[in-house]
């Protein structure tokens, strides 16, 4: 069966012919829905929903069960795109077995078509297995967010004596153990353009720089949702959060001064508008209020009519 389903070779392929991979972030069937309309080739089902979903301060409290919610989801609404599910902290350090049954939950009943861990060389025999166990993994190293106590914040990696070469040992052992991406996050453009040059599999940078194969951003800030959130490596394609604010200060308005629902918003008994009803109809509605009045004894009256039935579920029965 011919498909244009990315995968894990689509992806290689690109690398070699130079073109760019573009990842973003999704937590829901319809965002998916509308990055892949857009031909986003990686969905990250990543667990920054911590912090843009559930209000966290960082990732750590998310949990493999919340995660394979948010996978399941974002699977149901992509057609084309990899759906790539984030392990959350601690359900893949503990044991290697573990995280084989964990990242096994993530695909049999999440749907990912892959799975993302966050470190390096230290996770390289993990990383062994879980590929041997036909699980393909993306790595993810710079500025690891689960790691967040341990770097004292979110801060930019591998500018320290040393840090550039740590970087790539670990870049290379994930490609060793057959990884097949990396994630560089926050670290300077020049170690993250060694390390693209220097692994034959896809690097997908998230503030560092341009020389990466593919880029990533966490889609609620490529939208701007948050305006007091602004990091440097952040590019606002939109302005969401005034714009969302300024549709919900309308509604508001409107239902409080008795505008919505107007009568385009509004069912009538016989499925007619007043203005399209005999006079009788009309002046009956006009008596009642402005409302259709209840049928004679009680009761739901008569069906609605089909058309009107799908409008009020968007379209869909
Ligand atoms: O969880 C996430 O969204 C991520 C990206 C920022 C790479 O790991």
């Amino acid at each position: 069966m011919k498909t244009d389903k990315v995968t894990i070779h689509t992806l290689r392929d690109m690398k070699r012919r130079g073109e760019k991979i573009t990842m973003l972030t999704a937590y829901d069937a319809t965002f998916a829905r509308l990055l892949d309309e857009s031909h986003v080739d990686i969905l990250l089902v990543g667990d920054s929903l911590g912090m843009v979903i559930q209000g966290h301060q960082t990732t750590l409290p998310v949990t493999l069960e919340e995660m394979i919610y948010h996978t399941r989801a974002v699977a149901r609404g992509a057609r084309r795109a990899q759906v790539l599910g984030d392990m959350p902290f601690m359900t893949y350090q503990s044991s290697v077995d573990r995280a084989l049954d964990n990242a096994g939950r993530m695909m049999k009943e999440g749907g990912a078509g892959a799975i993302k861990l966050e470190g390096g060389a230290q996770h390289a025999e993990l990383v062994f297995r879980l590929v041997a166990a036909g699980i393909p993994v993306m790595g993810h190293v710079g500025l690891t967010p689960q790691s967040f106590h341990q770097m004292g914040g979110f801060k930019v990696q591998g500018r320290e004596q040393g840090g550039a070469d740590r970087l790539v040992a670990d870049a290379q052992a994930l490609e060793q153990a057959g990884a097949y991406a990396i994630v560089l996050e926050g670290i300077p453009s020049e170690i993250a353009q060694r390390i693209t040059a220097t692994v034959a599999v896809p690097t997908i940078g998230i503030g560092a720089g341009p020389s990466c194969d593919g880029q990533v951003l966490v889609i609620y800030d490529l939208l701007g949702m948050d305006d007091s959130f602004k990091p440097k490596f952040v590019r606002r394609y939109e302005n969401l959060g005034m714009r969302i604010r300024n549709a919900v200060d309308a509604y508001v308005t409107e239902v409080k001064d008795g505008s919505f629902p107007g009568e385009a918003e509004t069912f009538f008994q016989d499925s007619k508008r007043p203005e399209q009803r005999p006079a009788a109809t009309v002046s009956a509605i006009a008596l009642a209020g402005g409302c259709a009045p209840e049928p004679a004894g009680g009761g739901d009256g008569p069906a609605p009519a089909a058309e009107e039935l799908e409008g009020l579920y968007g379209g869909k029965s």
